[in-house]
């Protein structure tokens, strides 16, 4: 007899449902009596007692779809010791909760923030196992998340979208791409469709050279250009800012630009007076059928954290390190972030085939 409960937290993103399915499938296969409760809509069902029991049925045909069953929400990491607006204190009512299903374990699917709060209640004595999902890529401990390269297949088409109408008009393009503080989603949907200019977070950029390895295509005969722009890219001058002048920076762009690649664009076309158009797909990067990588990795992930529910062994993410499924105890990657490191391969190959990065 296993009672574990499951829930899906922060936003969402393709492989959810792939990943709750592996769970389930991988437990109902080999035991017998099974009780699974989904918390709905995050924490949140966890602290207000809102779960609902569900079947088999529940997991059947939900490979492919998108989003997650169960709902979810953000409830920040940094507020979870803060009582809710009617004093409840958080921490507590998730544990009561835990306590009075006589759950075996509690199986949490998020990012980062997420991983941080699985890891305050494994502190606190429940069982828990965390599943990775992120389109961000960027959770210390595994090679891959989940949701990832569903992303990066959309954001891959939509430049190969703008490729072919930035090509019939001579113009630059800026695709802004998500992926929060981190530059994975970016770099690879960049190299996926031939952008000529990347920018991420951890490699800052000098307007100059972006605008050099524009004129550098021009001179070369290439009427466009196309620059696939994290939404977290900084500026060499931002970069060296303190914290409290960043902010402060950012408070002031934030008033002028809707977003990064609009500063960018005004910034060239000031300097270059040439044509800019800015496109962001925004959350379509998330949204839609998990891509078929992720419903593999989603039904690895969920089997091998079947069987540490079945061996009564928690406490851990389940992620693919070189790949193979691996456990990674929670304290040791909980609160650590797995970002670009500027000398990675993948940048060095890309600069060897002319990608400028700004720097
Ligand atoms: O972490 C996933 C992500 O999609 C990031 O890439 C992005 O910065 C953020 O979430 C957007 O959050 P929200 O859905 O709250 O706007």
């Amino acid at each position: 007899m296993k009672r574990i409960g499951l829930l899906t937290s922060g936003g969402d993103c393709q492989a959810l449902n792939a990943t709750m399915r592996g769970i389930v499938k991988g437990l109902a296969s080999n035991i017998q009596d099974l009780e699974v409760y989904g918390f709905e809509n995050g924490y949140k069902g966890l602290i207000y007692g809102d779960y609902r029991l569900l079947t088999s049925r529940d997991f059947s045909g939900i490979l492919t779809r998108g989003g997650t069953i169960l709902g979810t929400s953000r409830v920040p990491f940094k507020t979870i010791r803060e009582p809710d607006e009617r004093g409840i204190d958080k921490v507590e009512a998730m544990k009561q909760n835990y306590y009075k299903l006589r759950l075996d374990c509690l199986v949490i699917l998020g990012g980062n923030g997420t991983q941080k709060t699985a890891n305050l209640l494994r502190e606190e004595g429940l069982n828990i196992i965390h599943m990775p999902k992120t389109i961000d890529n960027d959770i210390w401990g595994t090679d891959m998340t989940f949701g990832f390269y569903s992303a990066v297949n959309i954001a891959t088409e939509a430049i190969d979208c703008i490729h072919t109408t930035a090509s019939s008009h001579n113009r630059v393009f800026i695709v802004e791409v998500m992926g929060h503080k981190v530059g994975w989603l970016t770099l690879y949907a960049g190299m996926a469709s031939g952008a000529d200019i990347i920018l991420i977070p951890e490699i800052p950029y000098d307007i100059k050279k972006v605008i050099e390895a524009i004129n550098a295509r021009a001179k070369r005969g290439s009427g466009f250009t196309i620059l696939a722009v994290a939404e977290g890219a900084i500026s060499k001058e931002d970069a060296a800012l303190s914290k409290k002048e960043l902010k402060k920076k950012m408070e002031e762009d934030k008033k002028l630009y809707p977003s990064v690649s609009y500063a960018i664009a005004a910034e060239i076309e000031k300097e270059t007076g040439m044509e800019i158009r800015v496109t962001v797909p925004g959350h379509m990067q998330r949204g839609g059928s998990p891509c078929p990588y992720d419903r593999m990795l989603a039904t690895r992930l969920g089997s091998a954290a079947a069987k540490l529910i079945m061996a009564d062994d928690y406490g851990y993410m389940v992620g693919i390190v070189n790949g193979k499924t691996k456990k990674i105890p929670l304290g040791e990657c909980a609160g650590k972030l797995k970002m670009v490191t500027p000398d990675a391969q993948e940048i060095k190959e890309a600069k060897r085939i002319g990608i400028s990065f700004g720097d």
